[in-house]
């Protein structure tokens, strides 16, 4: 019985892989904002006999405090975990900065992975076969960081918010597999287009956008099957990454940049120590 932390488990990839790895036999445990779509989850699992091994934290993964305190929980009340599962993500069309003064999305969706994926490597170091999964965008070329502005208080816009993160997670995944040289392996997927419920908060255009998009992605299941597969077996490499399914190379210096990647993790420190 394997112990899978997931975060965003409330919702779309991220509550599919829930309850398949909860029919498997699995604990697993969901973190997400809303208490009432978490009491949902714990129902789904109850339905499904298992209950007892399903477990939910309320937490806005936003707010760096919110992190450190999962972090404790989970620590306190699991001492081995063998998946850390990243999903949790909410796309903005408006700027909005949380309560420790950094952009949404570069908060939700670069910071928090950073703070759990260091901050629960030593409980996954107890696994046999850790692994970290880091549900983003690797593959796609994308604009690089705005080292000059980073938190995209000028012209900021959604798209280029959401391609900033995805850009700080794949170099979140090259530094992570430089600096620890432990078991636990970290693995960037980029599951395709796939109907979830794609939270956040849009303009017209955007939402029109996302309603298409929900209409024509791929089922949830499609998106969960890789994931799923490299919690069953860690690719042997310290990094890796797939599309679609589809292993890709993590060698391209334009796309797993790794002096960008040192870099980035150097200002992330800064960035937590202030
Ligand atoms: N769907 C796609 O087409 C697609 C394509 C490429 C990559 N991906 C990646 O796949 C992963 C999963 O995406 P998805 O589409 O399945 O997600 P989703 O359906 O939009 O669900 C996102 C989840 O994040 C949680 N969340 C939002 N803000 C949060 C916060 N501040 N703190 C804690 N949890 C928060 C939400 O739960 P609460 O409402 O309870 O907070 C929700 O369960 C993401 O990393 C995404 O970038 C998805």
């Amino acid at each position: 019985m394997k112990t899978v932390v997931i975060t965003g488990g409330n919702d779309g990839i991220g509550r599919g892989l829930a309850l398949t790895r909860l029919e498997r036999g699995d604990k697993v445990v969901v973190i997400g904002r809303s208490e009432e779509k978490g009491k949902g989850l714990l129902a789904a699992a109850e339905e499904r006999g298992a209950g007892d091994r399903a477990f939910f934290i309320a937490a806005d993964l936003s707010l760096v405090a919110e992190n450190r305190r999962v972090l404790d929980e989970i620590k306190a009340s699991f001492p081995v975990v063998d998946a850390l599962v990243l999903c949790a993500r909410f796309f903005r069309s408006d700027r909005f900065q949380t309560a420790d003064g950094y952009e949404n999305t570069f908060a939700l969706e670069y910071l928090s992975r950073y703070l759990l994926s260091h901050g629960l490597t030593e409980t996954l170091e107890k696994s046999e076969a850790p692994v970290i999964v880091n549900v983003a965008g690797p593959g796609i070329q994308k604009p690089g960081i705005r080292w000059q502005d980073l938190q995209s208080e000028r012209g900021y816009n959604g798209v280029g918010a959401q391609m900033q993160a995805g850009t700080a997670n794949d170099l979140l995944g090259v530094a992570y597999a430089a600096e620890h040289t432990g078991r636990t392996r970290y693995v960037l997927i980029n599951p395709g287009s796939t109907a979830t419920s794609i939270a956040g908060q849009y303009d017209a255009m955007t939402k029109a956008h996302v309603d298409a998009l929900k209409r024509m992605g791929k089922p949830v299941a499609q998106a969960v099957a890789p994931i799923d597969a490299v919690i069953d077996a860690p690719p042997v490499e310290p990094l890796s990454a797939y599309v679609e399914g589809e292993r890709i190379r993590v060698d391209h210096p334009a796309l797993f940049d790794k002096d960008a990647a040192a870099r980035l993790a150097t200002v992330t420190e800064e960035l937590l120590a202030r």
